[in-house]
């Protein structure tokens, strides 16, 4: 719970605005599995701070997932935070923990939040892996919530719907889906992909809908997207493998960075 995390938020920004020798920021954009590459489309990096040397944060427990916060100036003058890595409910260290990110960067008063994941697709009938979608909604059911208490959050509008038709600006065909979180690390079995189904979502993963409401608590416009990197478990007949979702990520790269570093600049 805790007044505790929001604190250690407070240093961790007072340290990350130090680091990077700037008092504010304007955005910041988190990169889930195999985006690494995107980041490097966004701009010119200023400073590249390790995770393990800001108060809070821990160094990723997943192969592939980095571990450091990128300060980038991008074409059009913006300083954006880019954490290239991100902690996952599924890693035991809680909940304040995974959002740490988001609260450290709402501290530095970043007001614009992006965040990335790769994710299943719950509709192959129209989505084909390497898609991004833009998340218009979520579903949380990881049975945890990054807010203790009496604090009663609106979440009619959690994924900005300005932030959305922005992007769609730039890319007309880009689709969006309701994304629905598990808190993993298990793959979803083929039942709970007909579930998801039926319940109306499109795509499932293991994170981002609690940076998205530790965001909506700060006051943080949010934009989240997801890259499909394979259909769910059952729907394609093969069996579900990390290494080729960090794969799909990775030949995917490019456009989602092009992409991001457009929409960052309009925000
Ligand atoms: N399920 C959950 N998380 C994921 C998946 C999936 O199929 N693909 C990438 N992240």
């Amino acid at each position: 719970m805790t007044k505790d995390a929001y604190s250690l938020a407070g240093e961790a920004a007072a340290a990350l605005r130090s680091a990077a020798a700037l008092d504010t920021f304007d955005v910041a954009l988190v990169m889930g599995s195999g985006w690494v590459p995107a980041a490097d489309a966004i701009g010119e990096t200023l400073t590249e701070i390790a995770f393990s040397d800001l108060p809070g944060f821990r160094a990723p427990a997943v192969a592939g997932h980095g571990g450091t916060i990128r300060v980038v100036r991008t074409p059009g003058g913006r300083t954006a935070l880019i954490f290239l890595g991100r902690t996952h409910l599924y890693e035991g260290l809680g909940v304040d923990a995974v959002v740490h990110g988001v609260r450290t960067a709402a501290a530095a008063g970043v007001r614009t939040l992006v965040l990335t994941n790769a994710a299943g697709g719950l509709r192959p009938e129209t989505q084909d892996v390497g898609d991004p979608v833009l998340i218009s909604d979520h579903i949380n059911l990881t049975g945890a919530n990054p807010i203790t208490g009496t604090t009663f959050i609106d979440l009619t509008e959690v994924y900005s719907r300005r932030l959305r038709d922005l992007v769609r600006e730039i890319d007309p065909g880009i689709a969006e889906g309701v994304y629905v979180a598990f808190r993993g690390p298990t793959y979803e079995t083929p039942a709970e992909i007909r579930m998801l189904r039926t319940l109306g979502g499109d795509m499932v993963g293991m994170s981002t809908v609690l940076e998205a409401i530790a965001a909506r608590e700060a006051g943080l416009e949010v934009l989240g997207v997801s890259l499909v990197t394979n259909p769910g478990a059952g729907l394609s007949g093969e069996p579900l493998n990390h290494e080729e979702v960090l794969e799909v990520g990775r030949a995917t790269a490019a456009r989602m960075g092009v992409l991001l570093a457009k929409a960052v600049d309009r925000l």
